[in-house]
């Protein structure tokens, strides 16, 4: 998985944690590579992926929010968020909550916005009132995104259009119209440096922590248990 940059073949018997599944793209992922994969989200997303994955023995779904998750402390080889955190009320809290989670020696990767996202000032500036519309109503708006993808990757005109309008830039259509949704829509939409994310990895005390190419993507390890 790009944000994670961990491979399929070290998820295979993995005992792991999707923290903010979705609709389960990534969970279908990891349970693909033969990992045991418990998938949870905020909202109904989650009966969609349930649905999806419904022939995978290995997935299982809560509805819960991170911040009161039914599992216990060390529990997981391995724990990822990806785009979620920074829609929770505290991105930086909801990490803290996920690191109990990981056992010694266990791996946490996380993917939130970056500060380099403020350029794109047509979201900026029409997020307060989008994340307010009904959501029925958006959902059919962010199909935009579908056409616009071509309009965007035009030299110079999509240099304009992606600023003034951005939409994601998804290859699969149905993927580009939901993530656009999902820009356009959620309460909470905090971004983040590089060195502001690390430093939260640092000071919950994880160790080979690498930043990944797609900004902000943040892996790290908790130390073992001393023999
Ligand atoms: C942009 S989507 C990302 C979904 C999935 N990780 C993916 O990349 O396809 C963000 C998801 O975070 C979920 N979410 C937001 N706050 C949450 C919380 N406090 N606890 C659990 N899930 C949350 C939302 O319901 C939404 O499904």
């Amino acid at each position: 998985m790009t944000k994670t940059r961990w491979t399929t073949a070290e998820l295979a018997g993995e005992r792991i944690l999707d923290a903010g599944c979705g609709m389960g793209r990534f969970t279908e992922v990891c349970c693909d590579s033969g990992a045991e994969v418990h998938a949870v989200d905020l909202s109904n997303a989650v009966e969609v992926a349930a649905q999806n994955l419904r022939d995978r023995k290995r997935a299982h779904f809560y509805q819960a929010d991170i911040f009161r998750l039914p599992f216990a402390d060390e529990s997981f080889d391995r724990v990822f968020s990806i785009g979620v955190l920074h829609h929770t009320p505290d991105t930086r809290g909801a990490f803290h909550r996920l690191v109990r989670l990981v056992r010694p020696g266990g791996r946490i990767a996380i993917w939130v916005y970056s500060t380099k996202l403020r350029a794109m000032l047509g979201s900026e500036l029409l997020r307060p009132v989008t994340s307010r519309l009904p959501r029925a109503l958006m959902l059919q708006a962010a199909k935009l995104a579908i056409p616009l993808y071509y309009v965007h990757r035009f030299p110079l005109i999509g240099r304009v259009t992606s600023v003034l309008l951005p939409t994601s830039l998804e290859a699969n259509p149905t993927w580009r119209w939901l993530d656009t949704f999902d820009w356009y829509t959620p309460r909470y939409q905090w971004k983040h440096s590089d060195d502001e994310v690390v430093g939260w990895f640092e000071e919950a005390g994880l160790v080979d922590i690498r930043v990944g190419e797609f900004p902000v993507s943040v892996s790290g390890q908790k130390p073992p248990r001393p023999s």
